[in-house]
């Protein structure tokens, strides 16, 4: 199949800027989502820093970094069709900045606070613009009851909100970024205010759905009450020109190599239209 036209990039980038997230039309076919899902389940069993669990338990809550040392992650980050999203939503060239994947477990996946990402990636890495992409890739189907992406349309064009006026020098234990206790929160009064005004969109899909969110958007996820596991594998791209400089997180979560990603098919990794 052939990648999607410029003209139809040029409409996601339109809407992407006004909104700060985007669909993005073709979803991985449900061979490529089974073995990612083989391949995630493989690396959630092992006991390294990359894999965290949730909060007093043994559920696996996310993990990071796997395009560094699994192979099919690997392939994914380099896949041409998103690296093409990617950049036509940044407008730059870019390198892969983070990976996870968000487990949201049956019943036990704990929520993620109302946020910006660029906070964290601003104050603790040093992160200058908000030029870079996440690029969410859903590996389960996502509904509105197993706690999907609630995004503040919009909302990423607010700049950075309810950070402390000074910056104290003082960095957060990472462990504060993965977990259900964010370290940079939207007060739940400022989100809910904000989405009075604009509103709130739900990321949802079958597994293999494909979207874009900016690194300024305010955006939260509630508690897994269902009996549907949720898991969200996110790339994020940054733009090669943006790398950060004083980057201290470990590597898994704030790559240090900024070389641009070289785009390569790979068969076993597949589109097709939604
Ligand atoms: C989630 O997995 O629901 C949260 C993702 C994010 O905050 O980037
Ligand atoms: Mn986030």
């Amino acid at each position: 199949m052939s990648a999607p036209a410029e003209a139809s990039l040029a409409d996601l980038r339109t809407a992407y800027d006004e909104n700060g997230w985007c669909a993005y039309p073709y979803r991985f076919a449900d061979d490529s989502v089974r073995l990612l899902r083989d391949r995630v389940a493989a690396i959630s069993r092992q006991r390294r820093p990359e894999v965290v669990h949730e909060a007093g338990n043994d559920t696996v809550r996310a993990i990071h970094g796997c395009h560094a040392f699994d192979e099919l992650c690997s392939a994914l980050v380099r896949h041409p069709r998103l690296v093409s999203l990617a950049e036509a939503l940044t407008g730059k060239p870019v390198y892969v900045y983070q990976f996870k994947v968000n487990l949201k477990q049956a019943r036990e996946g704990a929520a993620w606070p109302w946020h910006q990402d660029f906070a964290f990636w601003s104050e603790e890495d040093g992160m200058r613009r908000p030029d870079a992409v996440n690029i969410a890739l859903s590996l389960d189907d996502v509904h509105d009851d197993n706690g999907p992406l609630v995004v503040i349309p919009g909302s990423h064009g607010l700049g950075l909100l309810d950070l402390p006026a000074e910056d104290s020098g003082e960095k957060s234990d990472w462990r504060q970024h993965v977990s259900a206790d964010l370290a940079y929160t939207v007060s739940e009064e400022r989100a809910r205010a904000l989405a009075r005004q604009r509103g709130e969109d739900k990321i949802k899909g079958a597994a293999g759905s494909v979207h874009a969110f900016h690194p300024s958007i305010v955006h939260s996820s509630s508690n897994n009450l269902s009996d549907d596991r949720r898991a969200l594998l996110l790339v994020t791209y940054n733009a090669v020109d943006n790398a950060p400089t004083r980057p201290t997180r470990p590597e898994f979560l704030v790559a240090r190599d900024a070389t641009p990603v070289t785009p390569l098919a790979d068969e076993r990794l597949t589109l097709e239209p939604r």
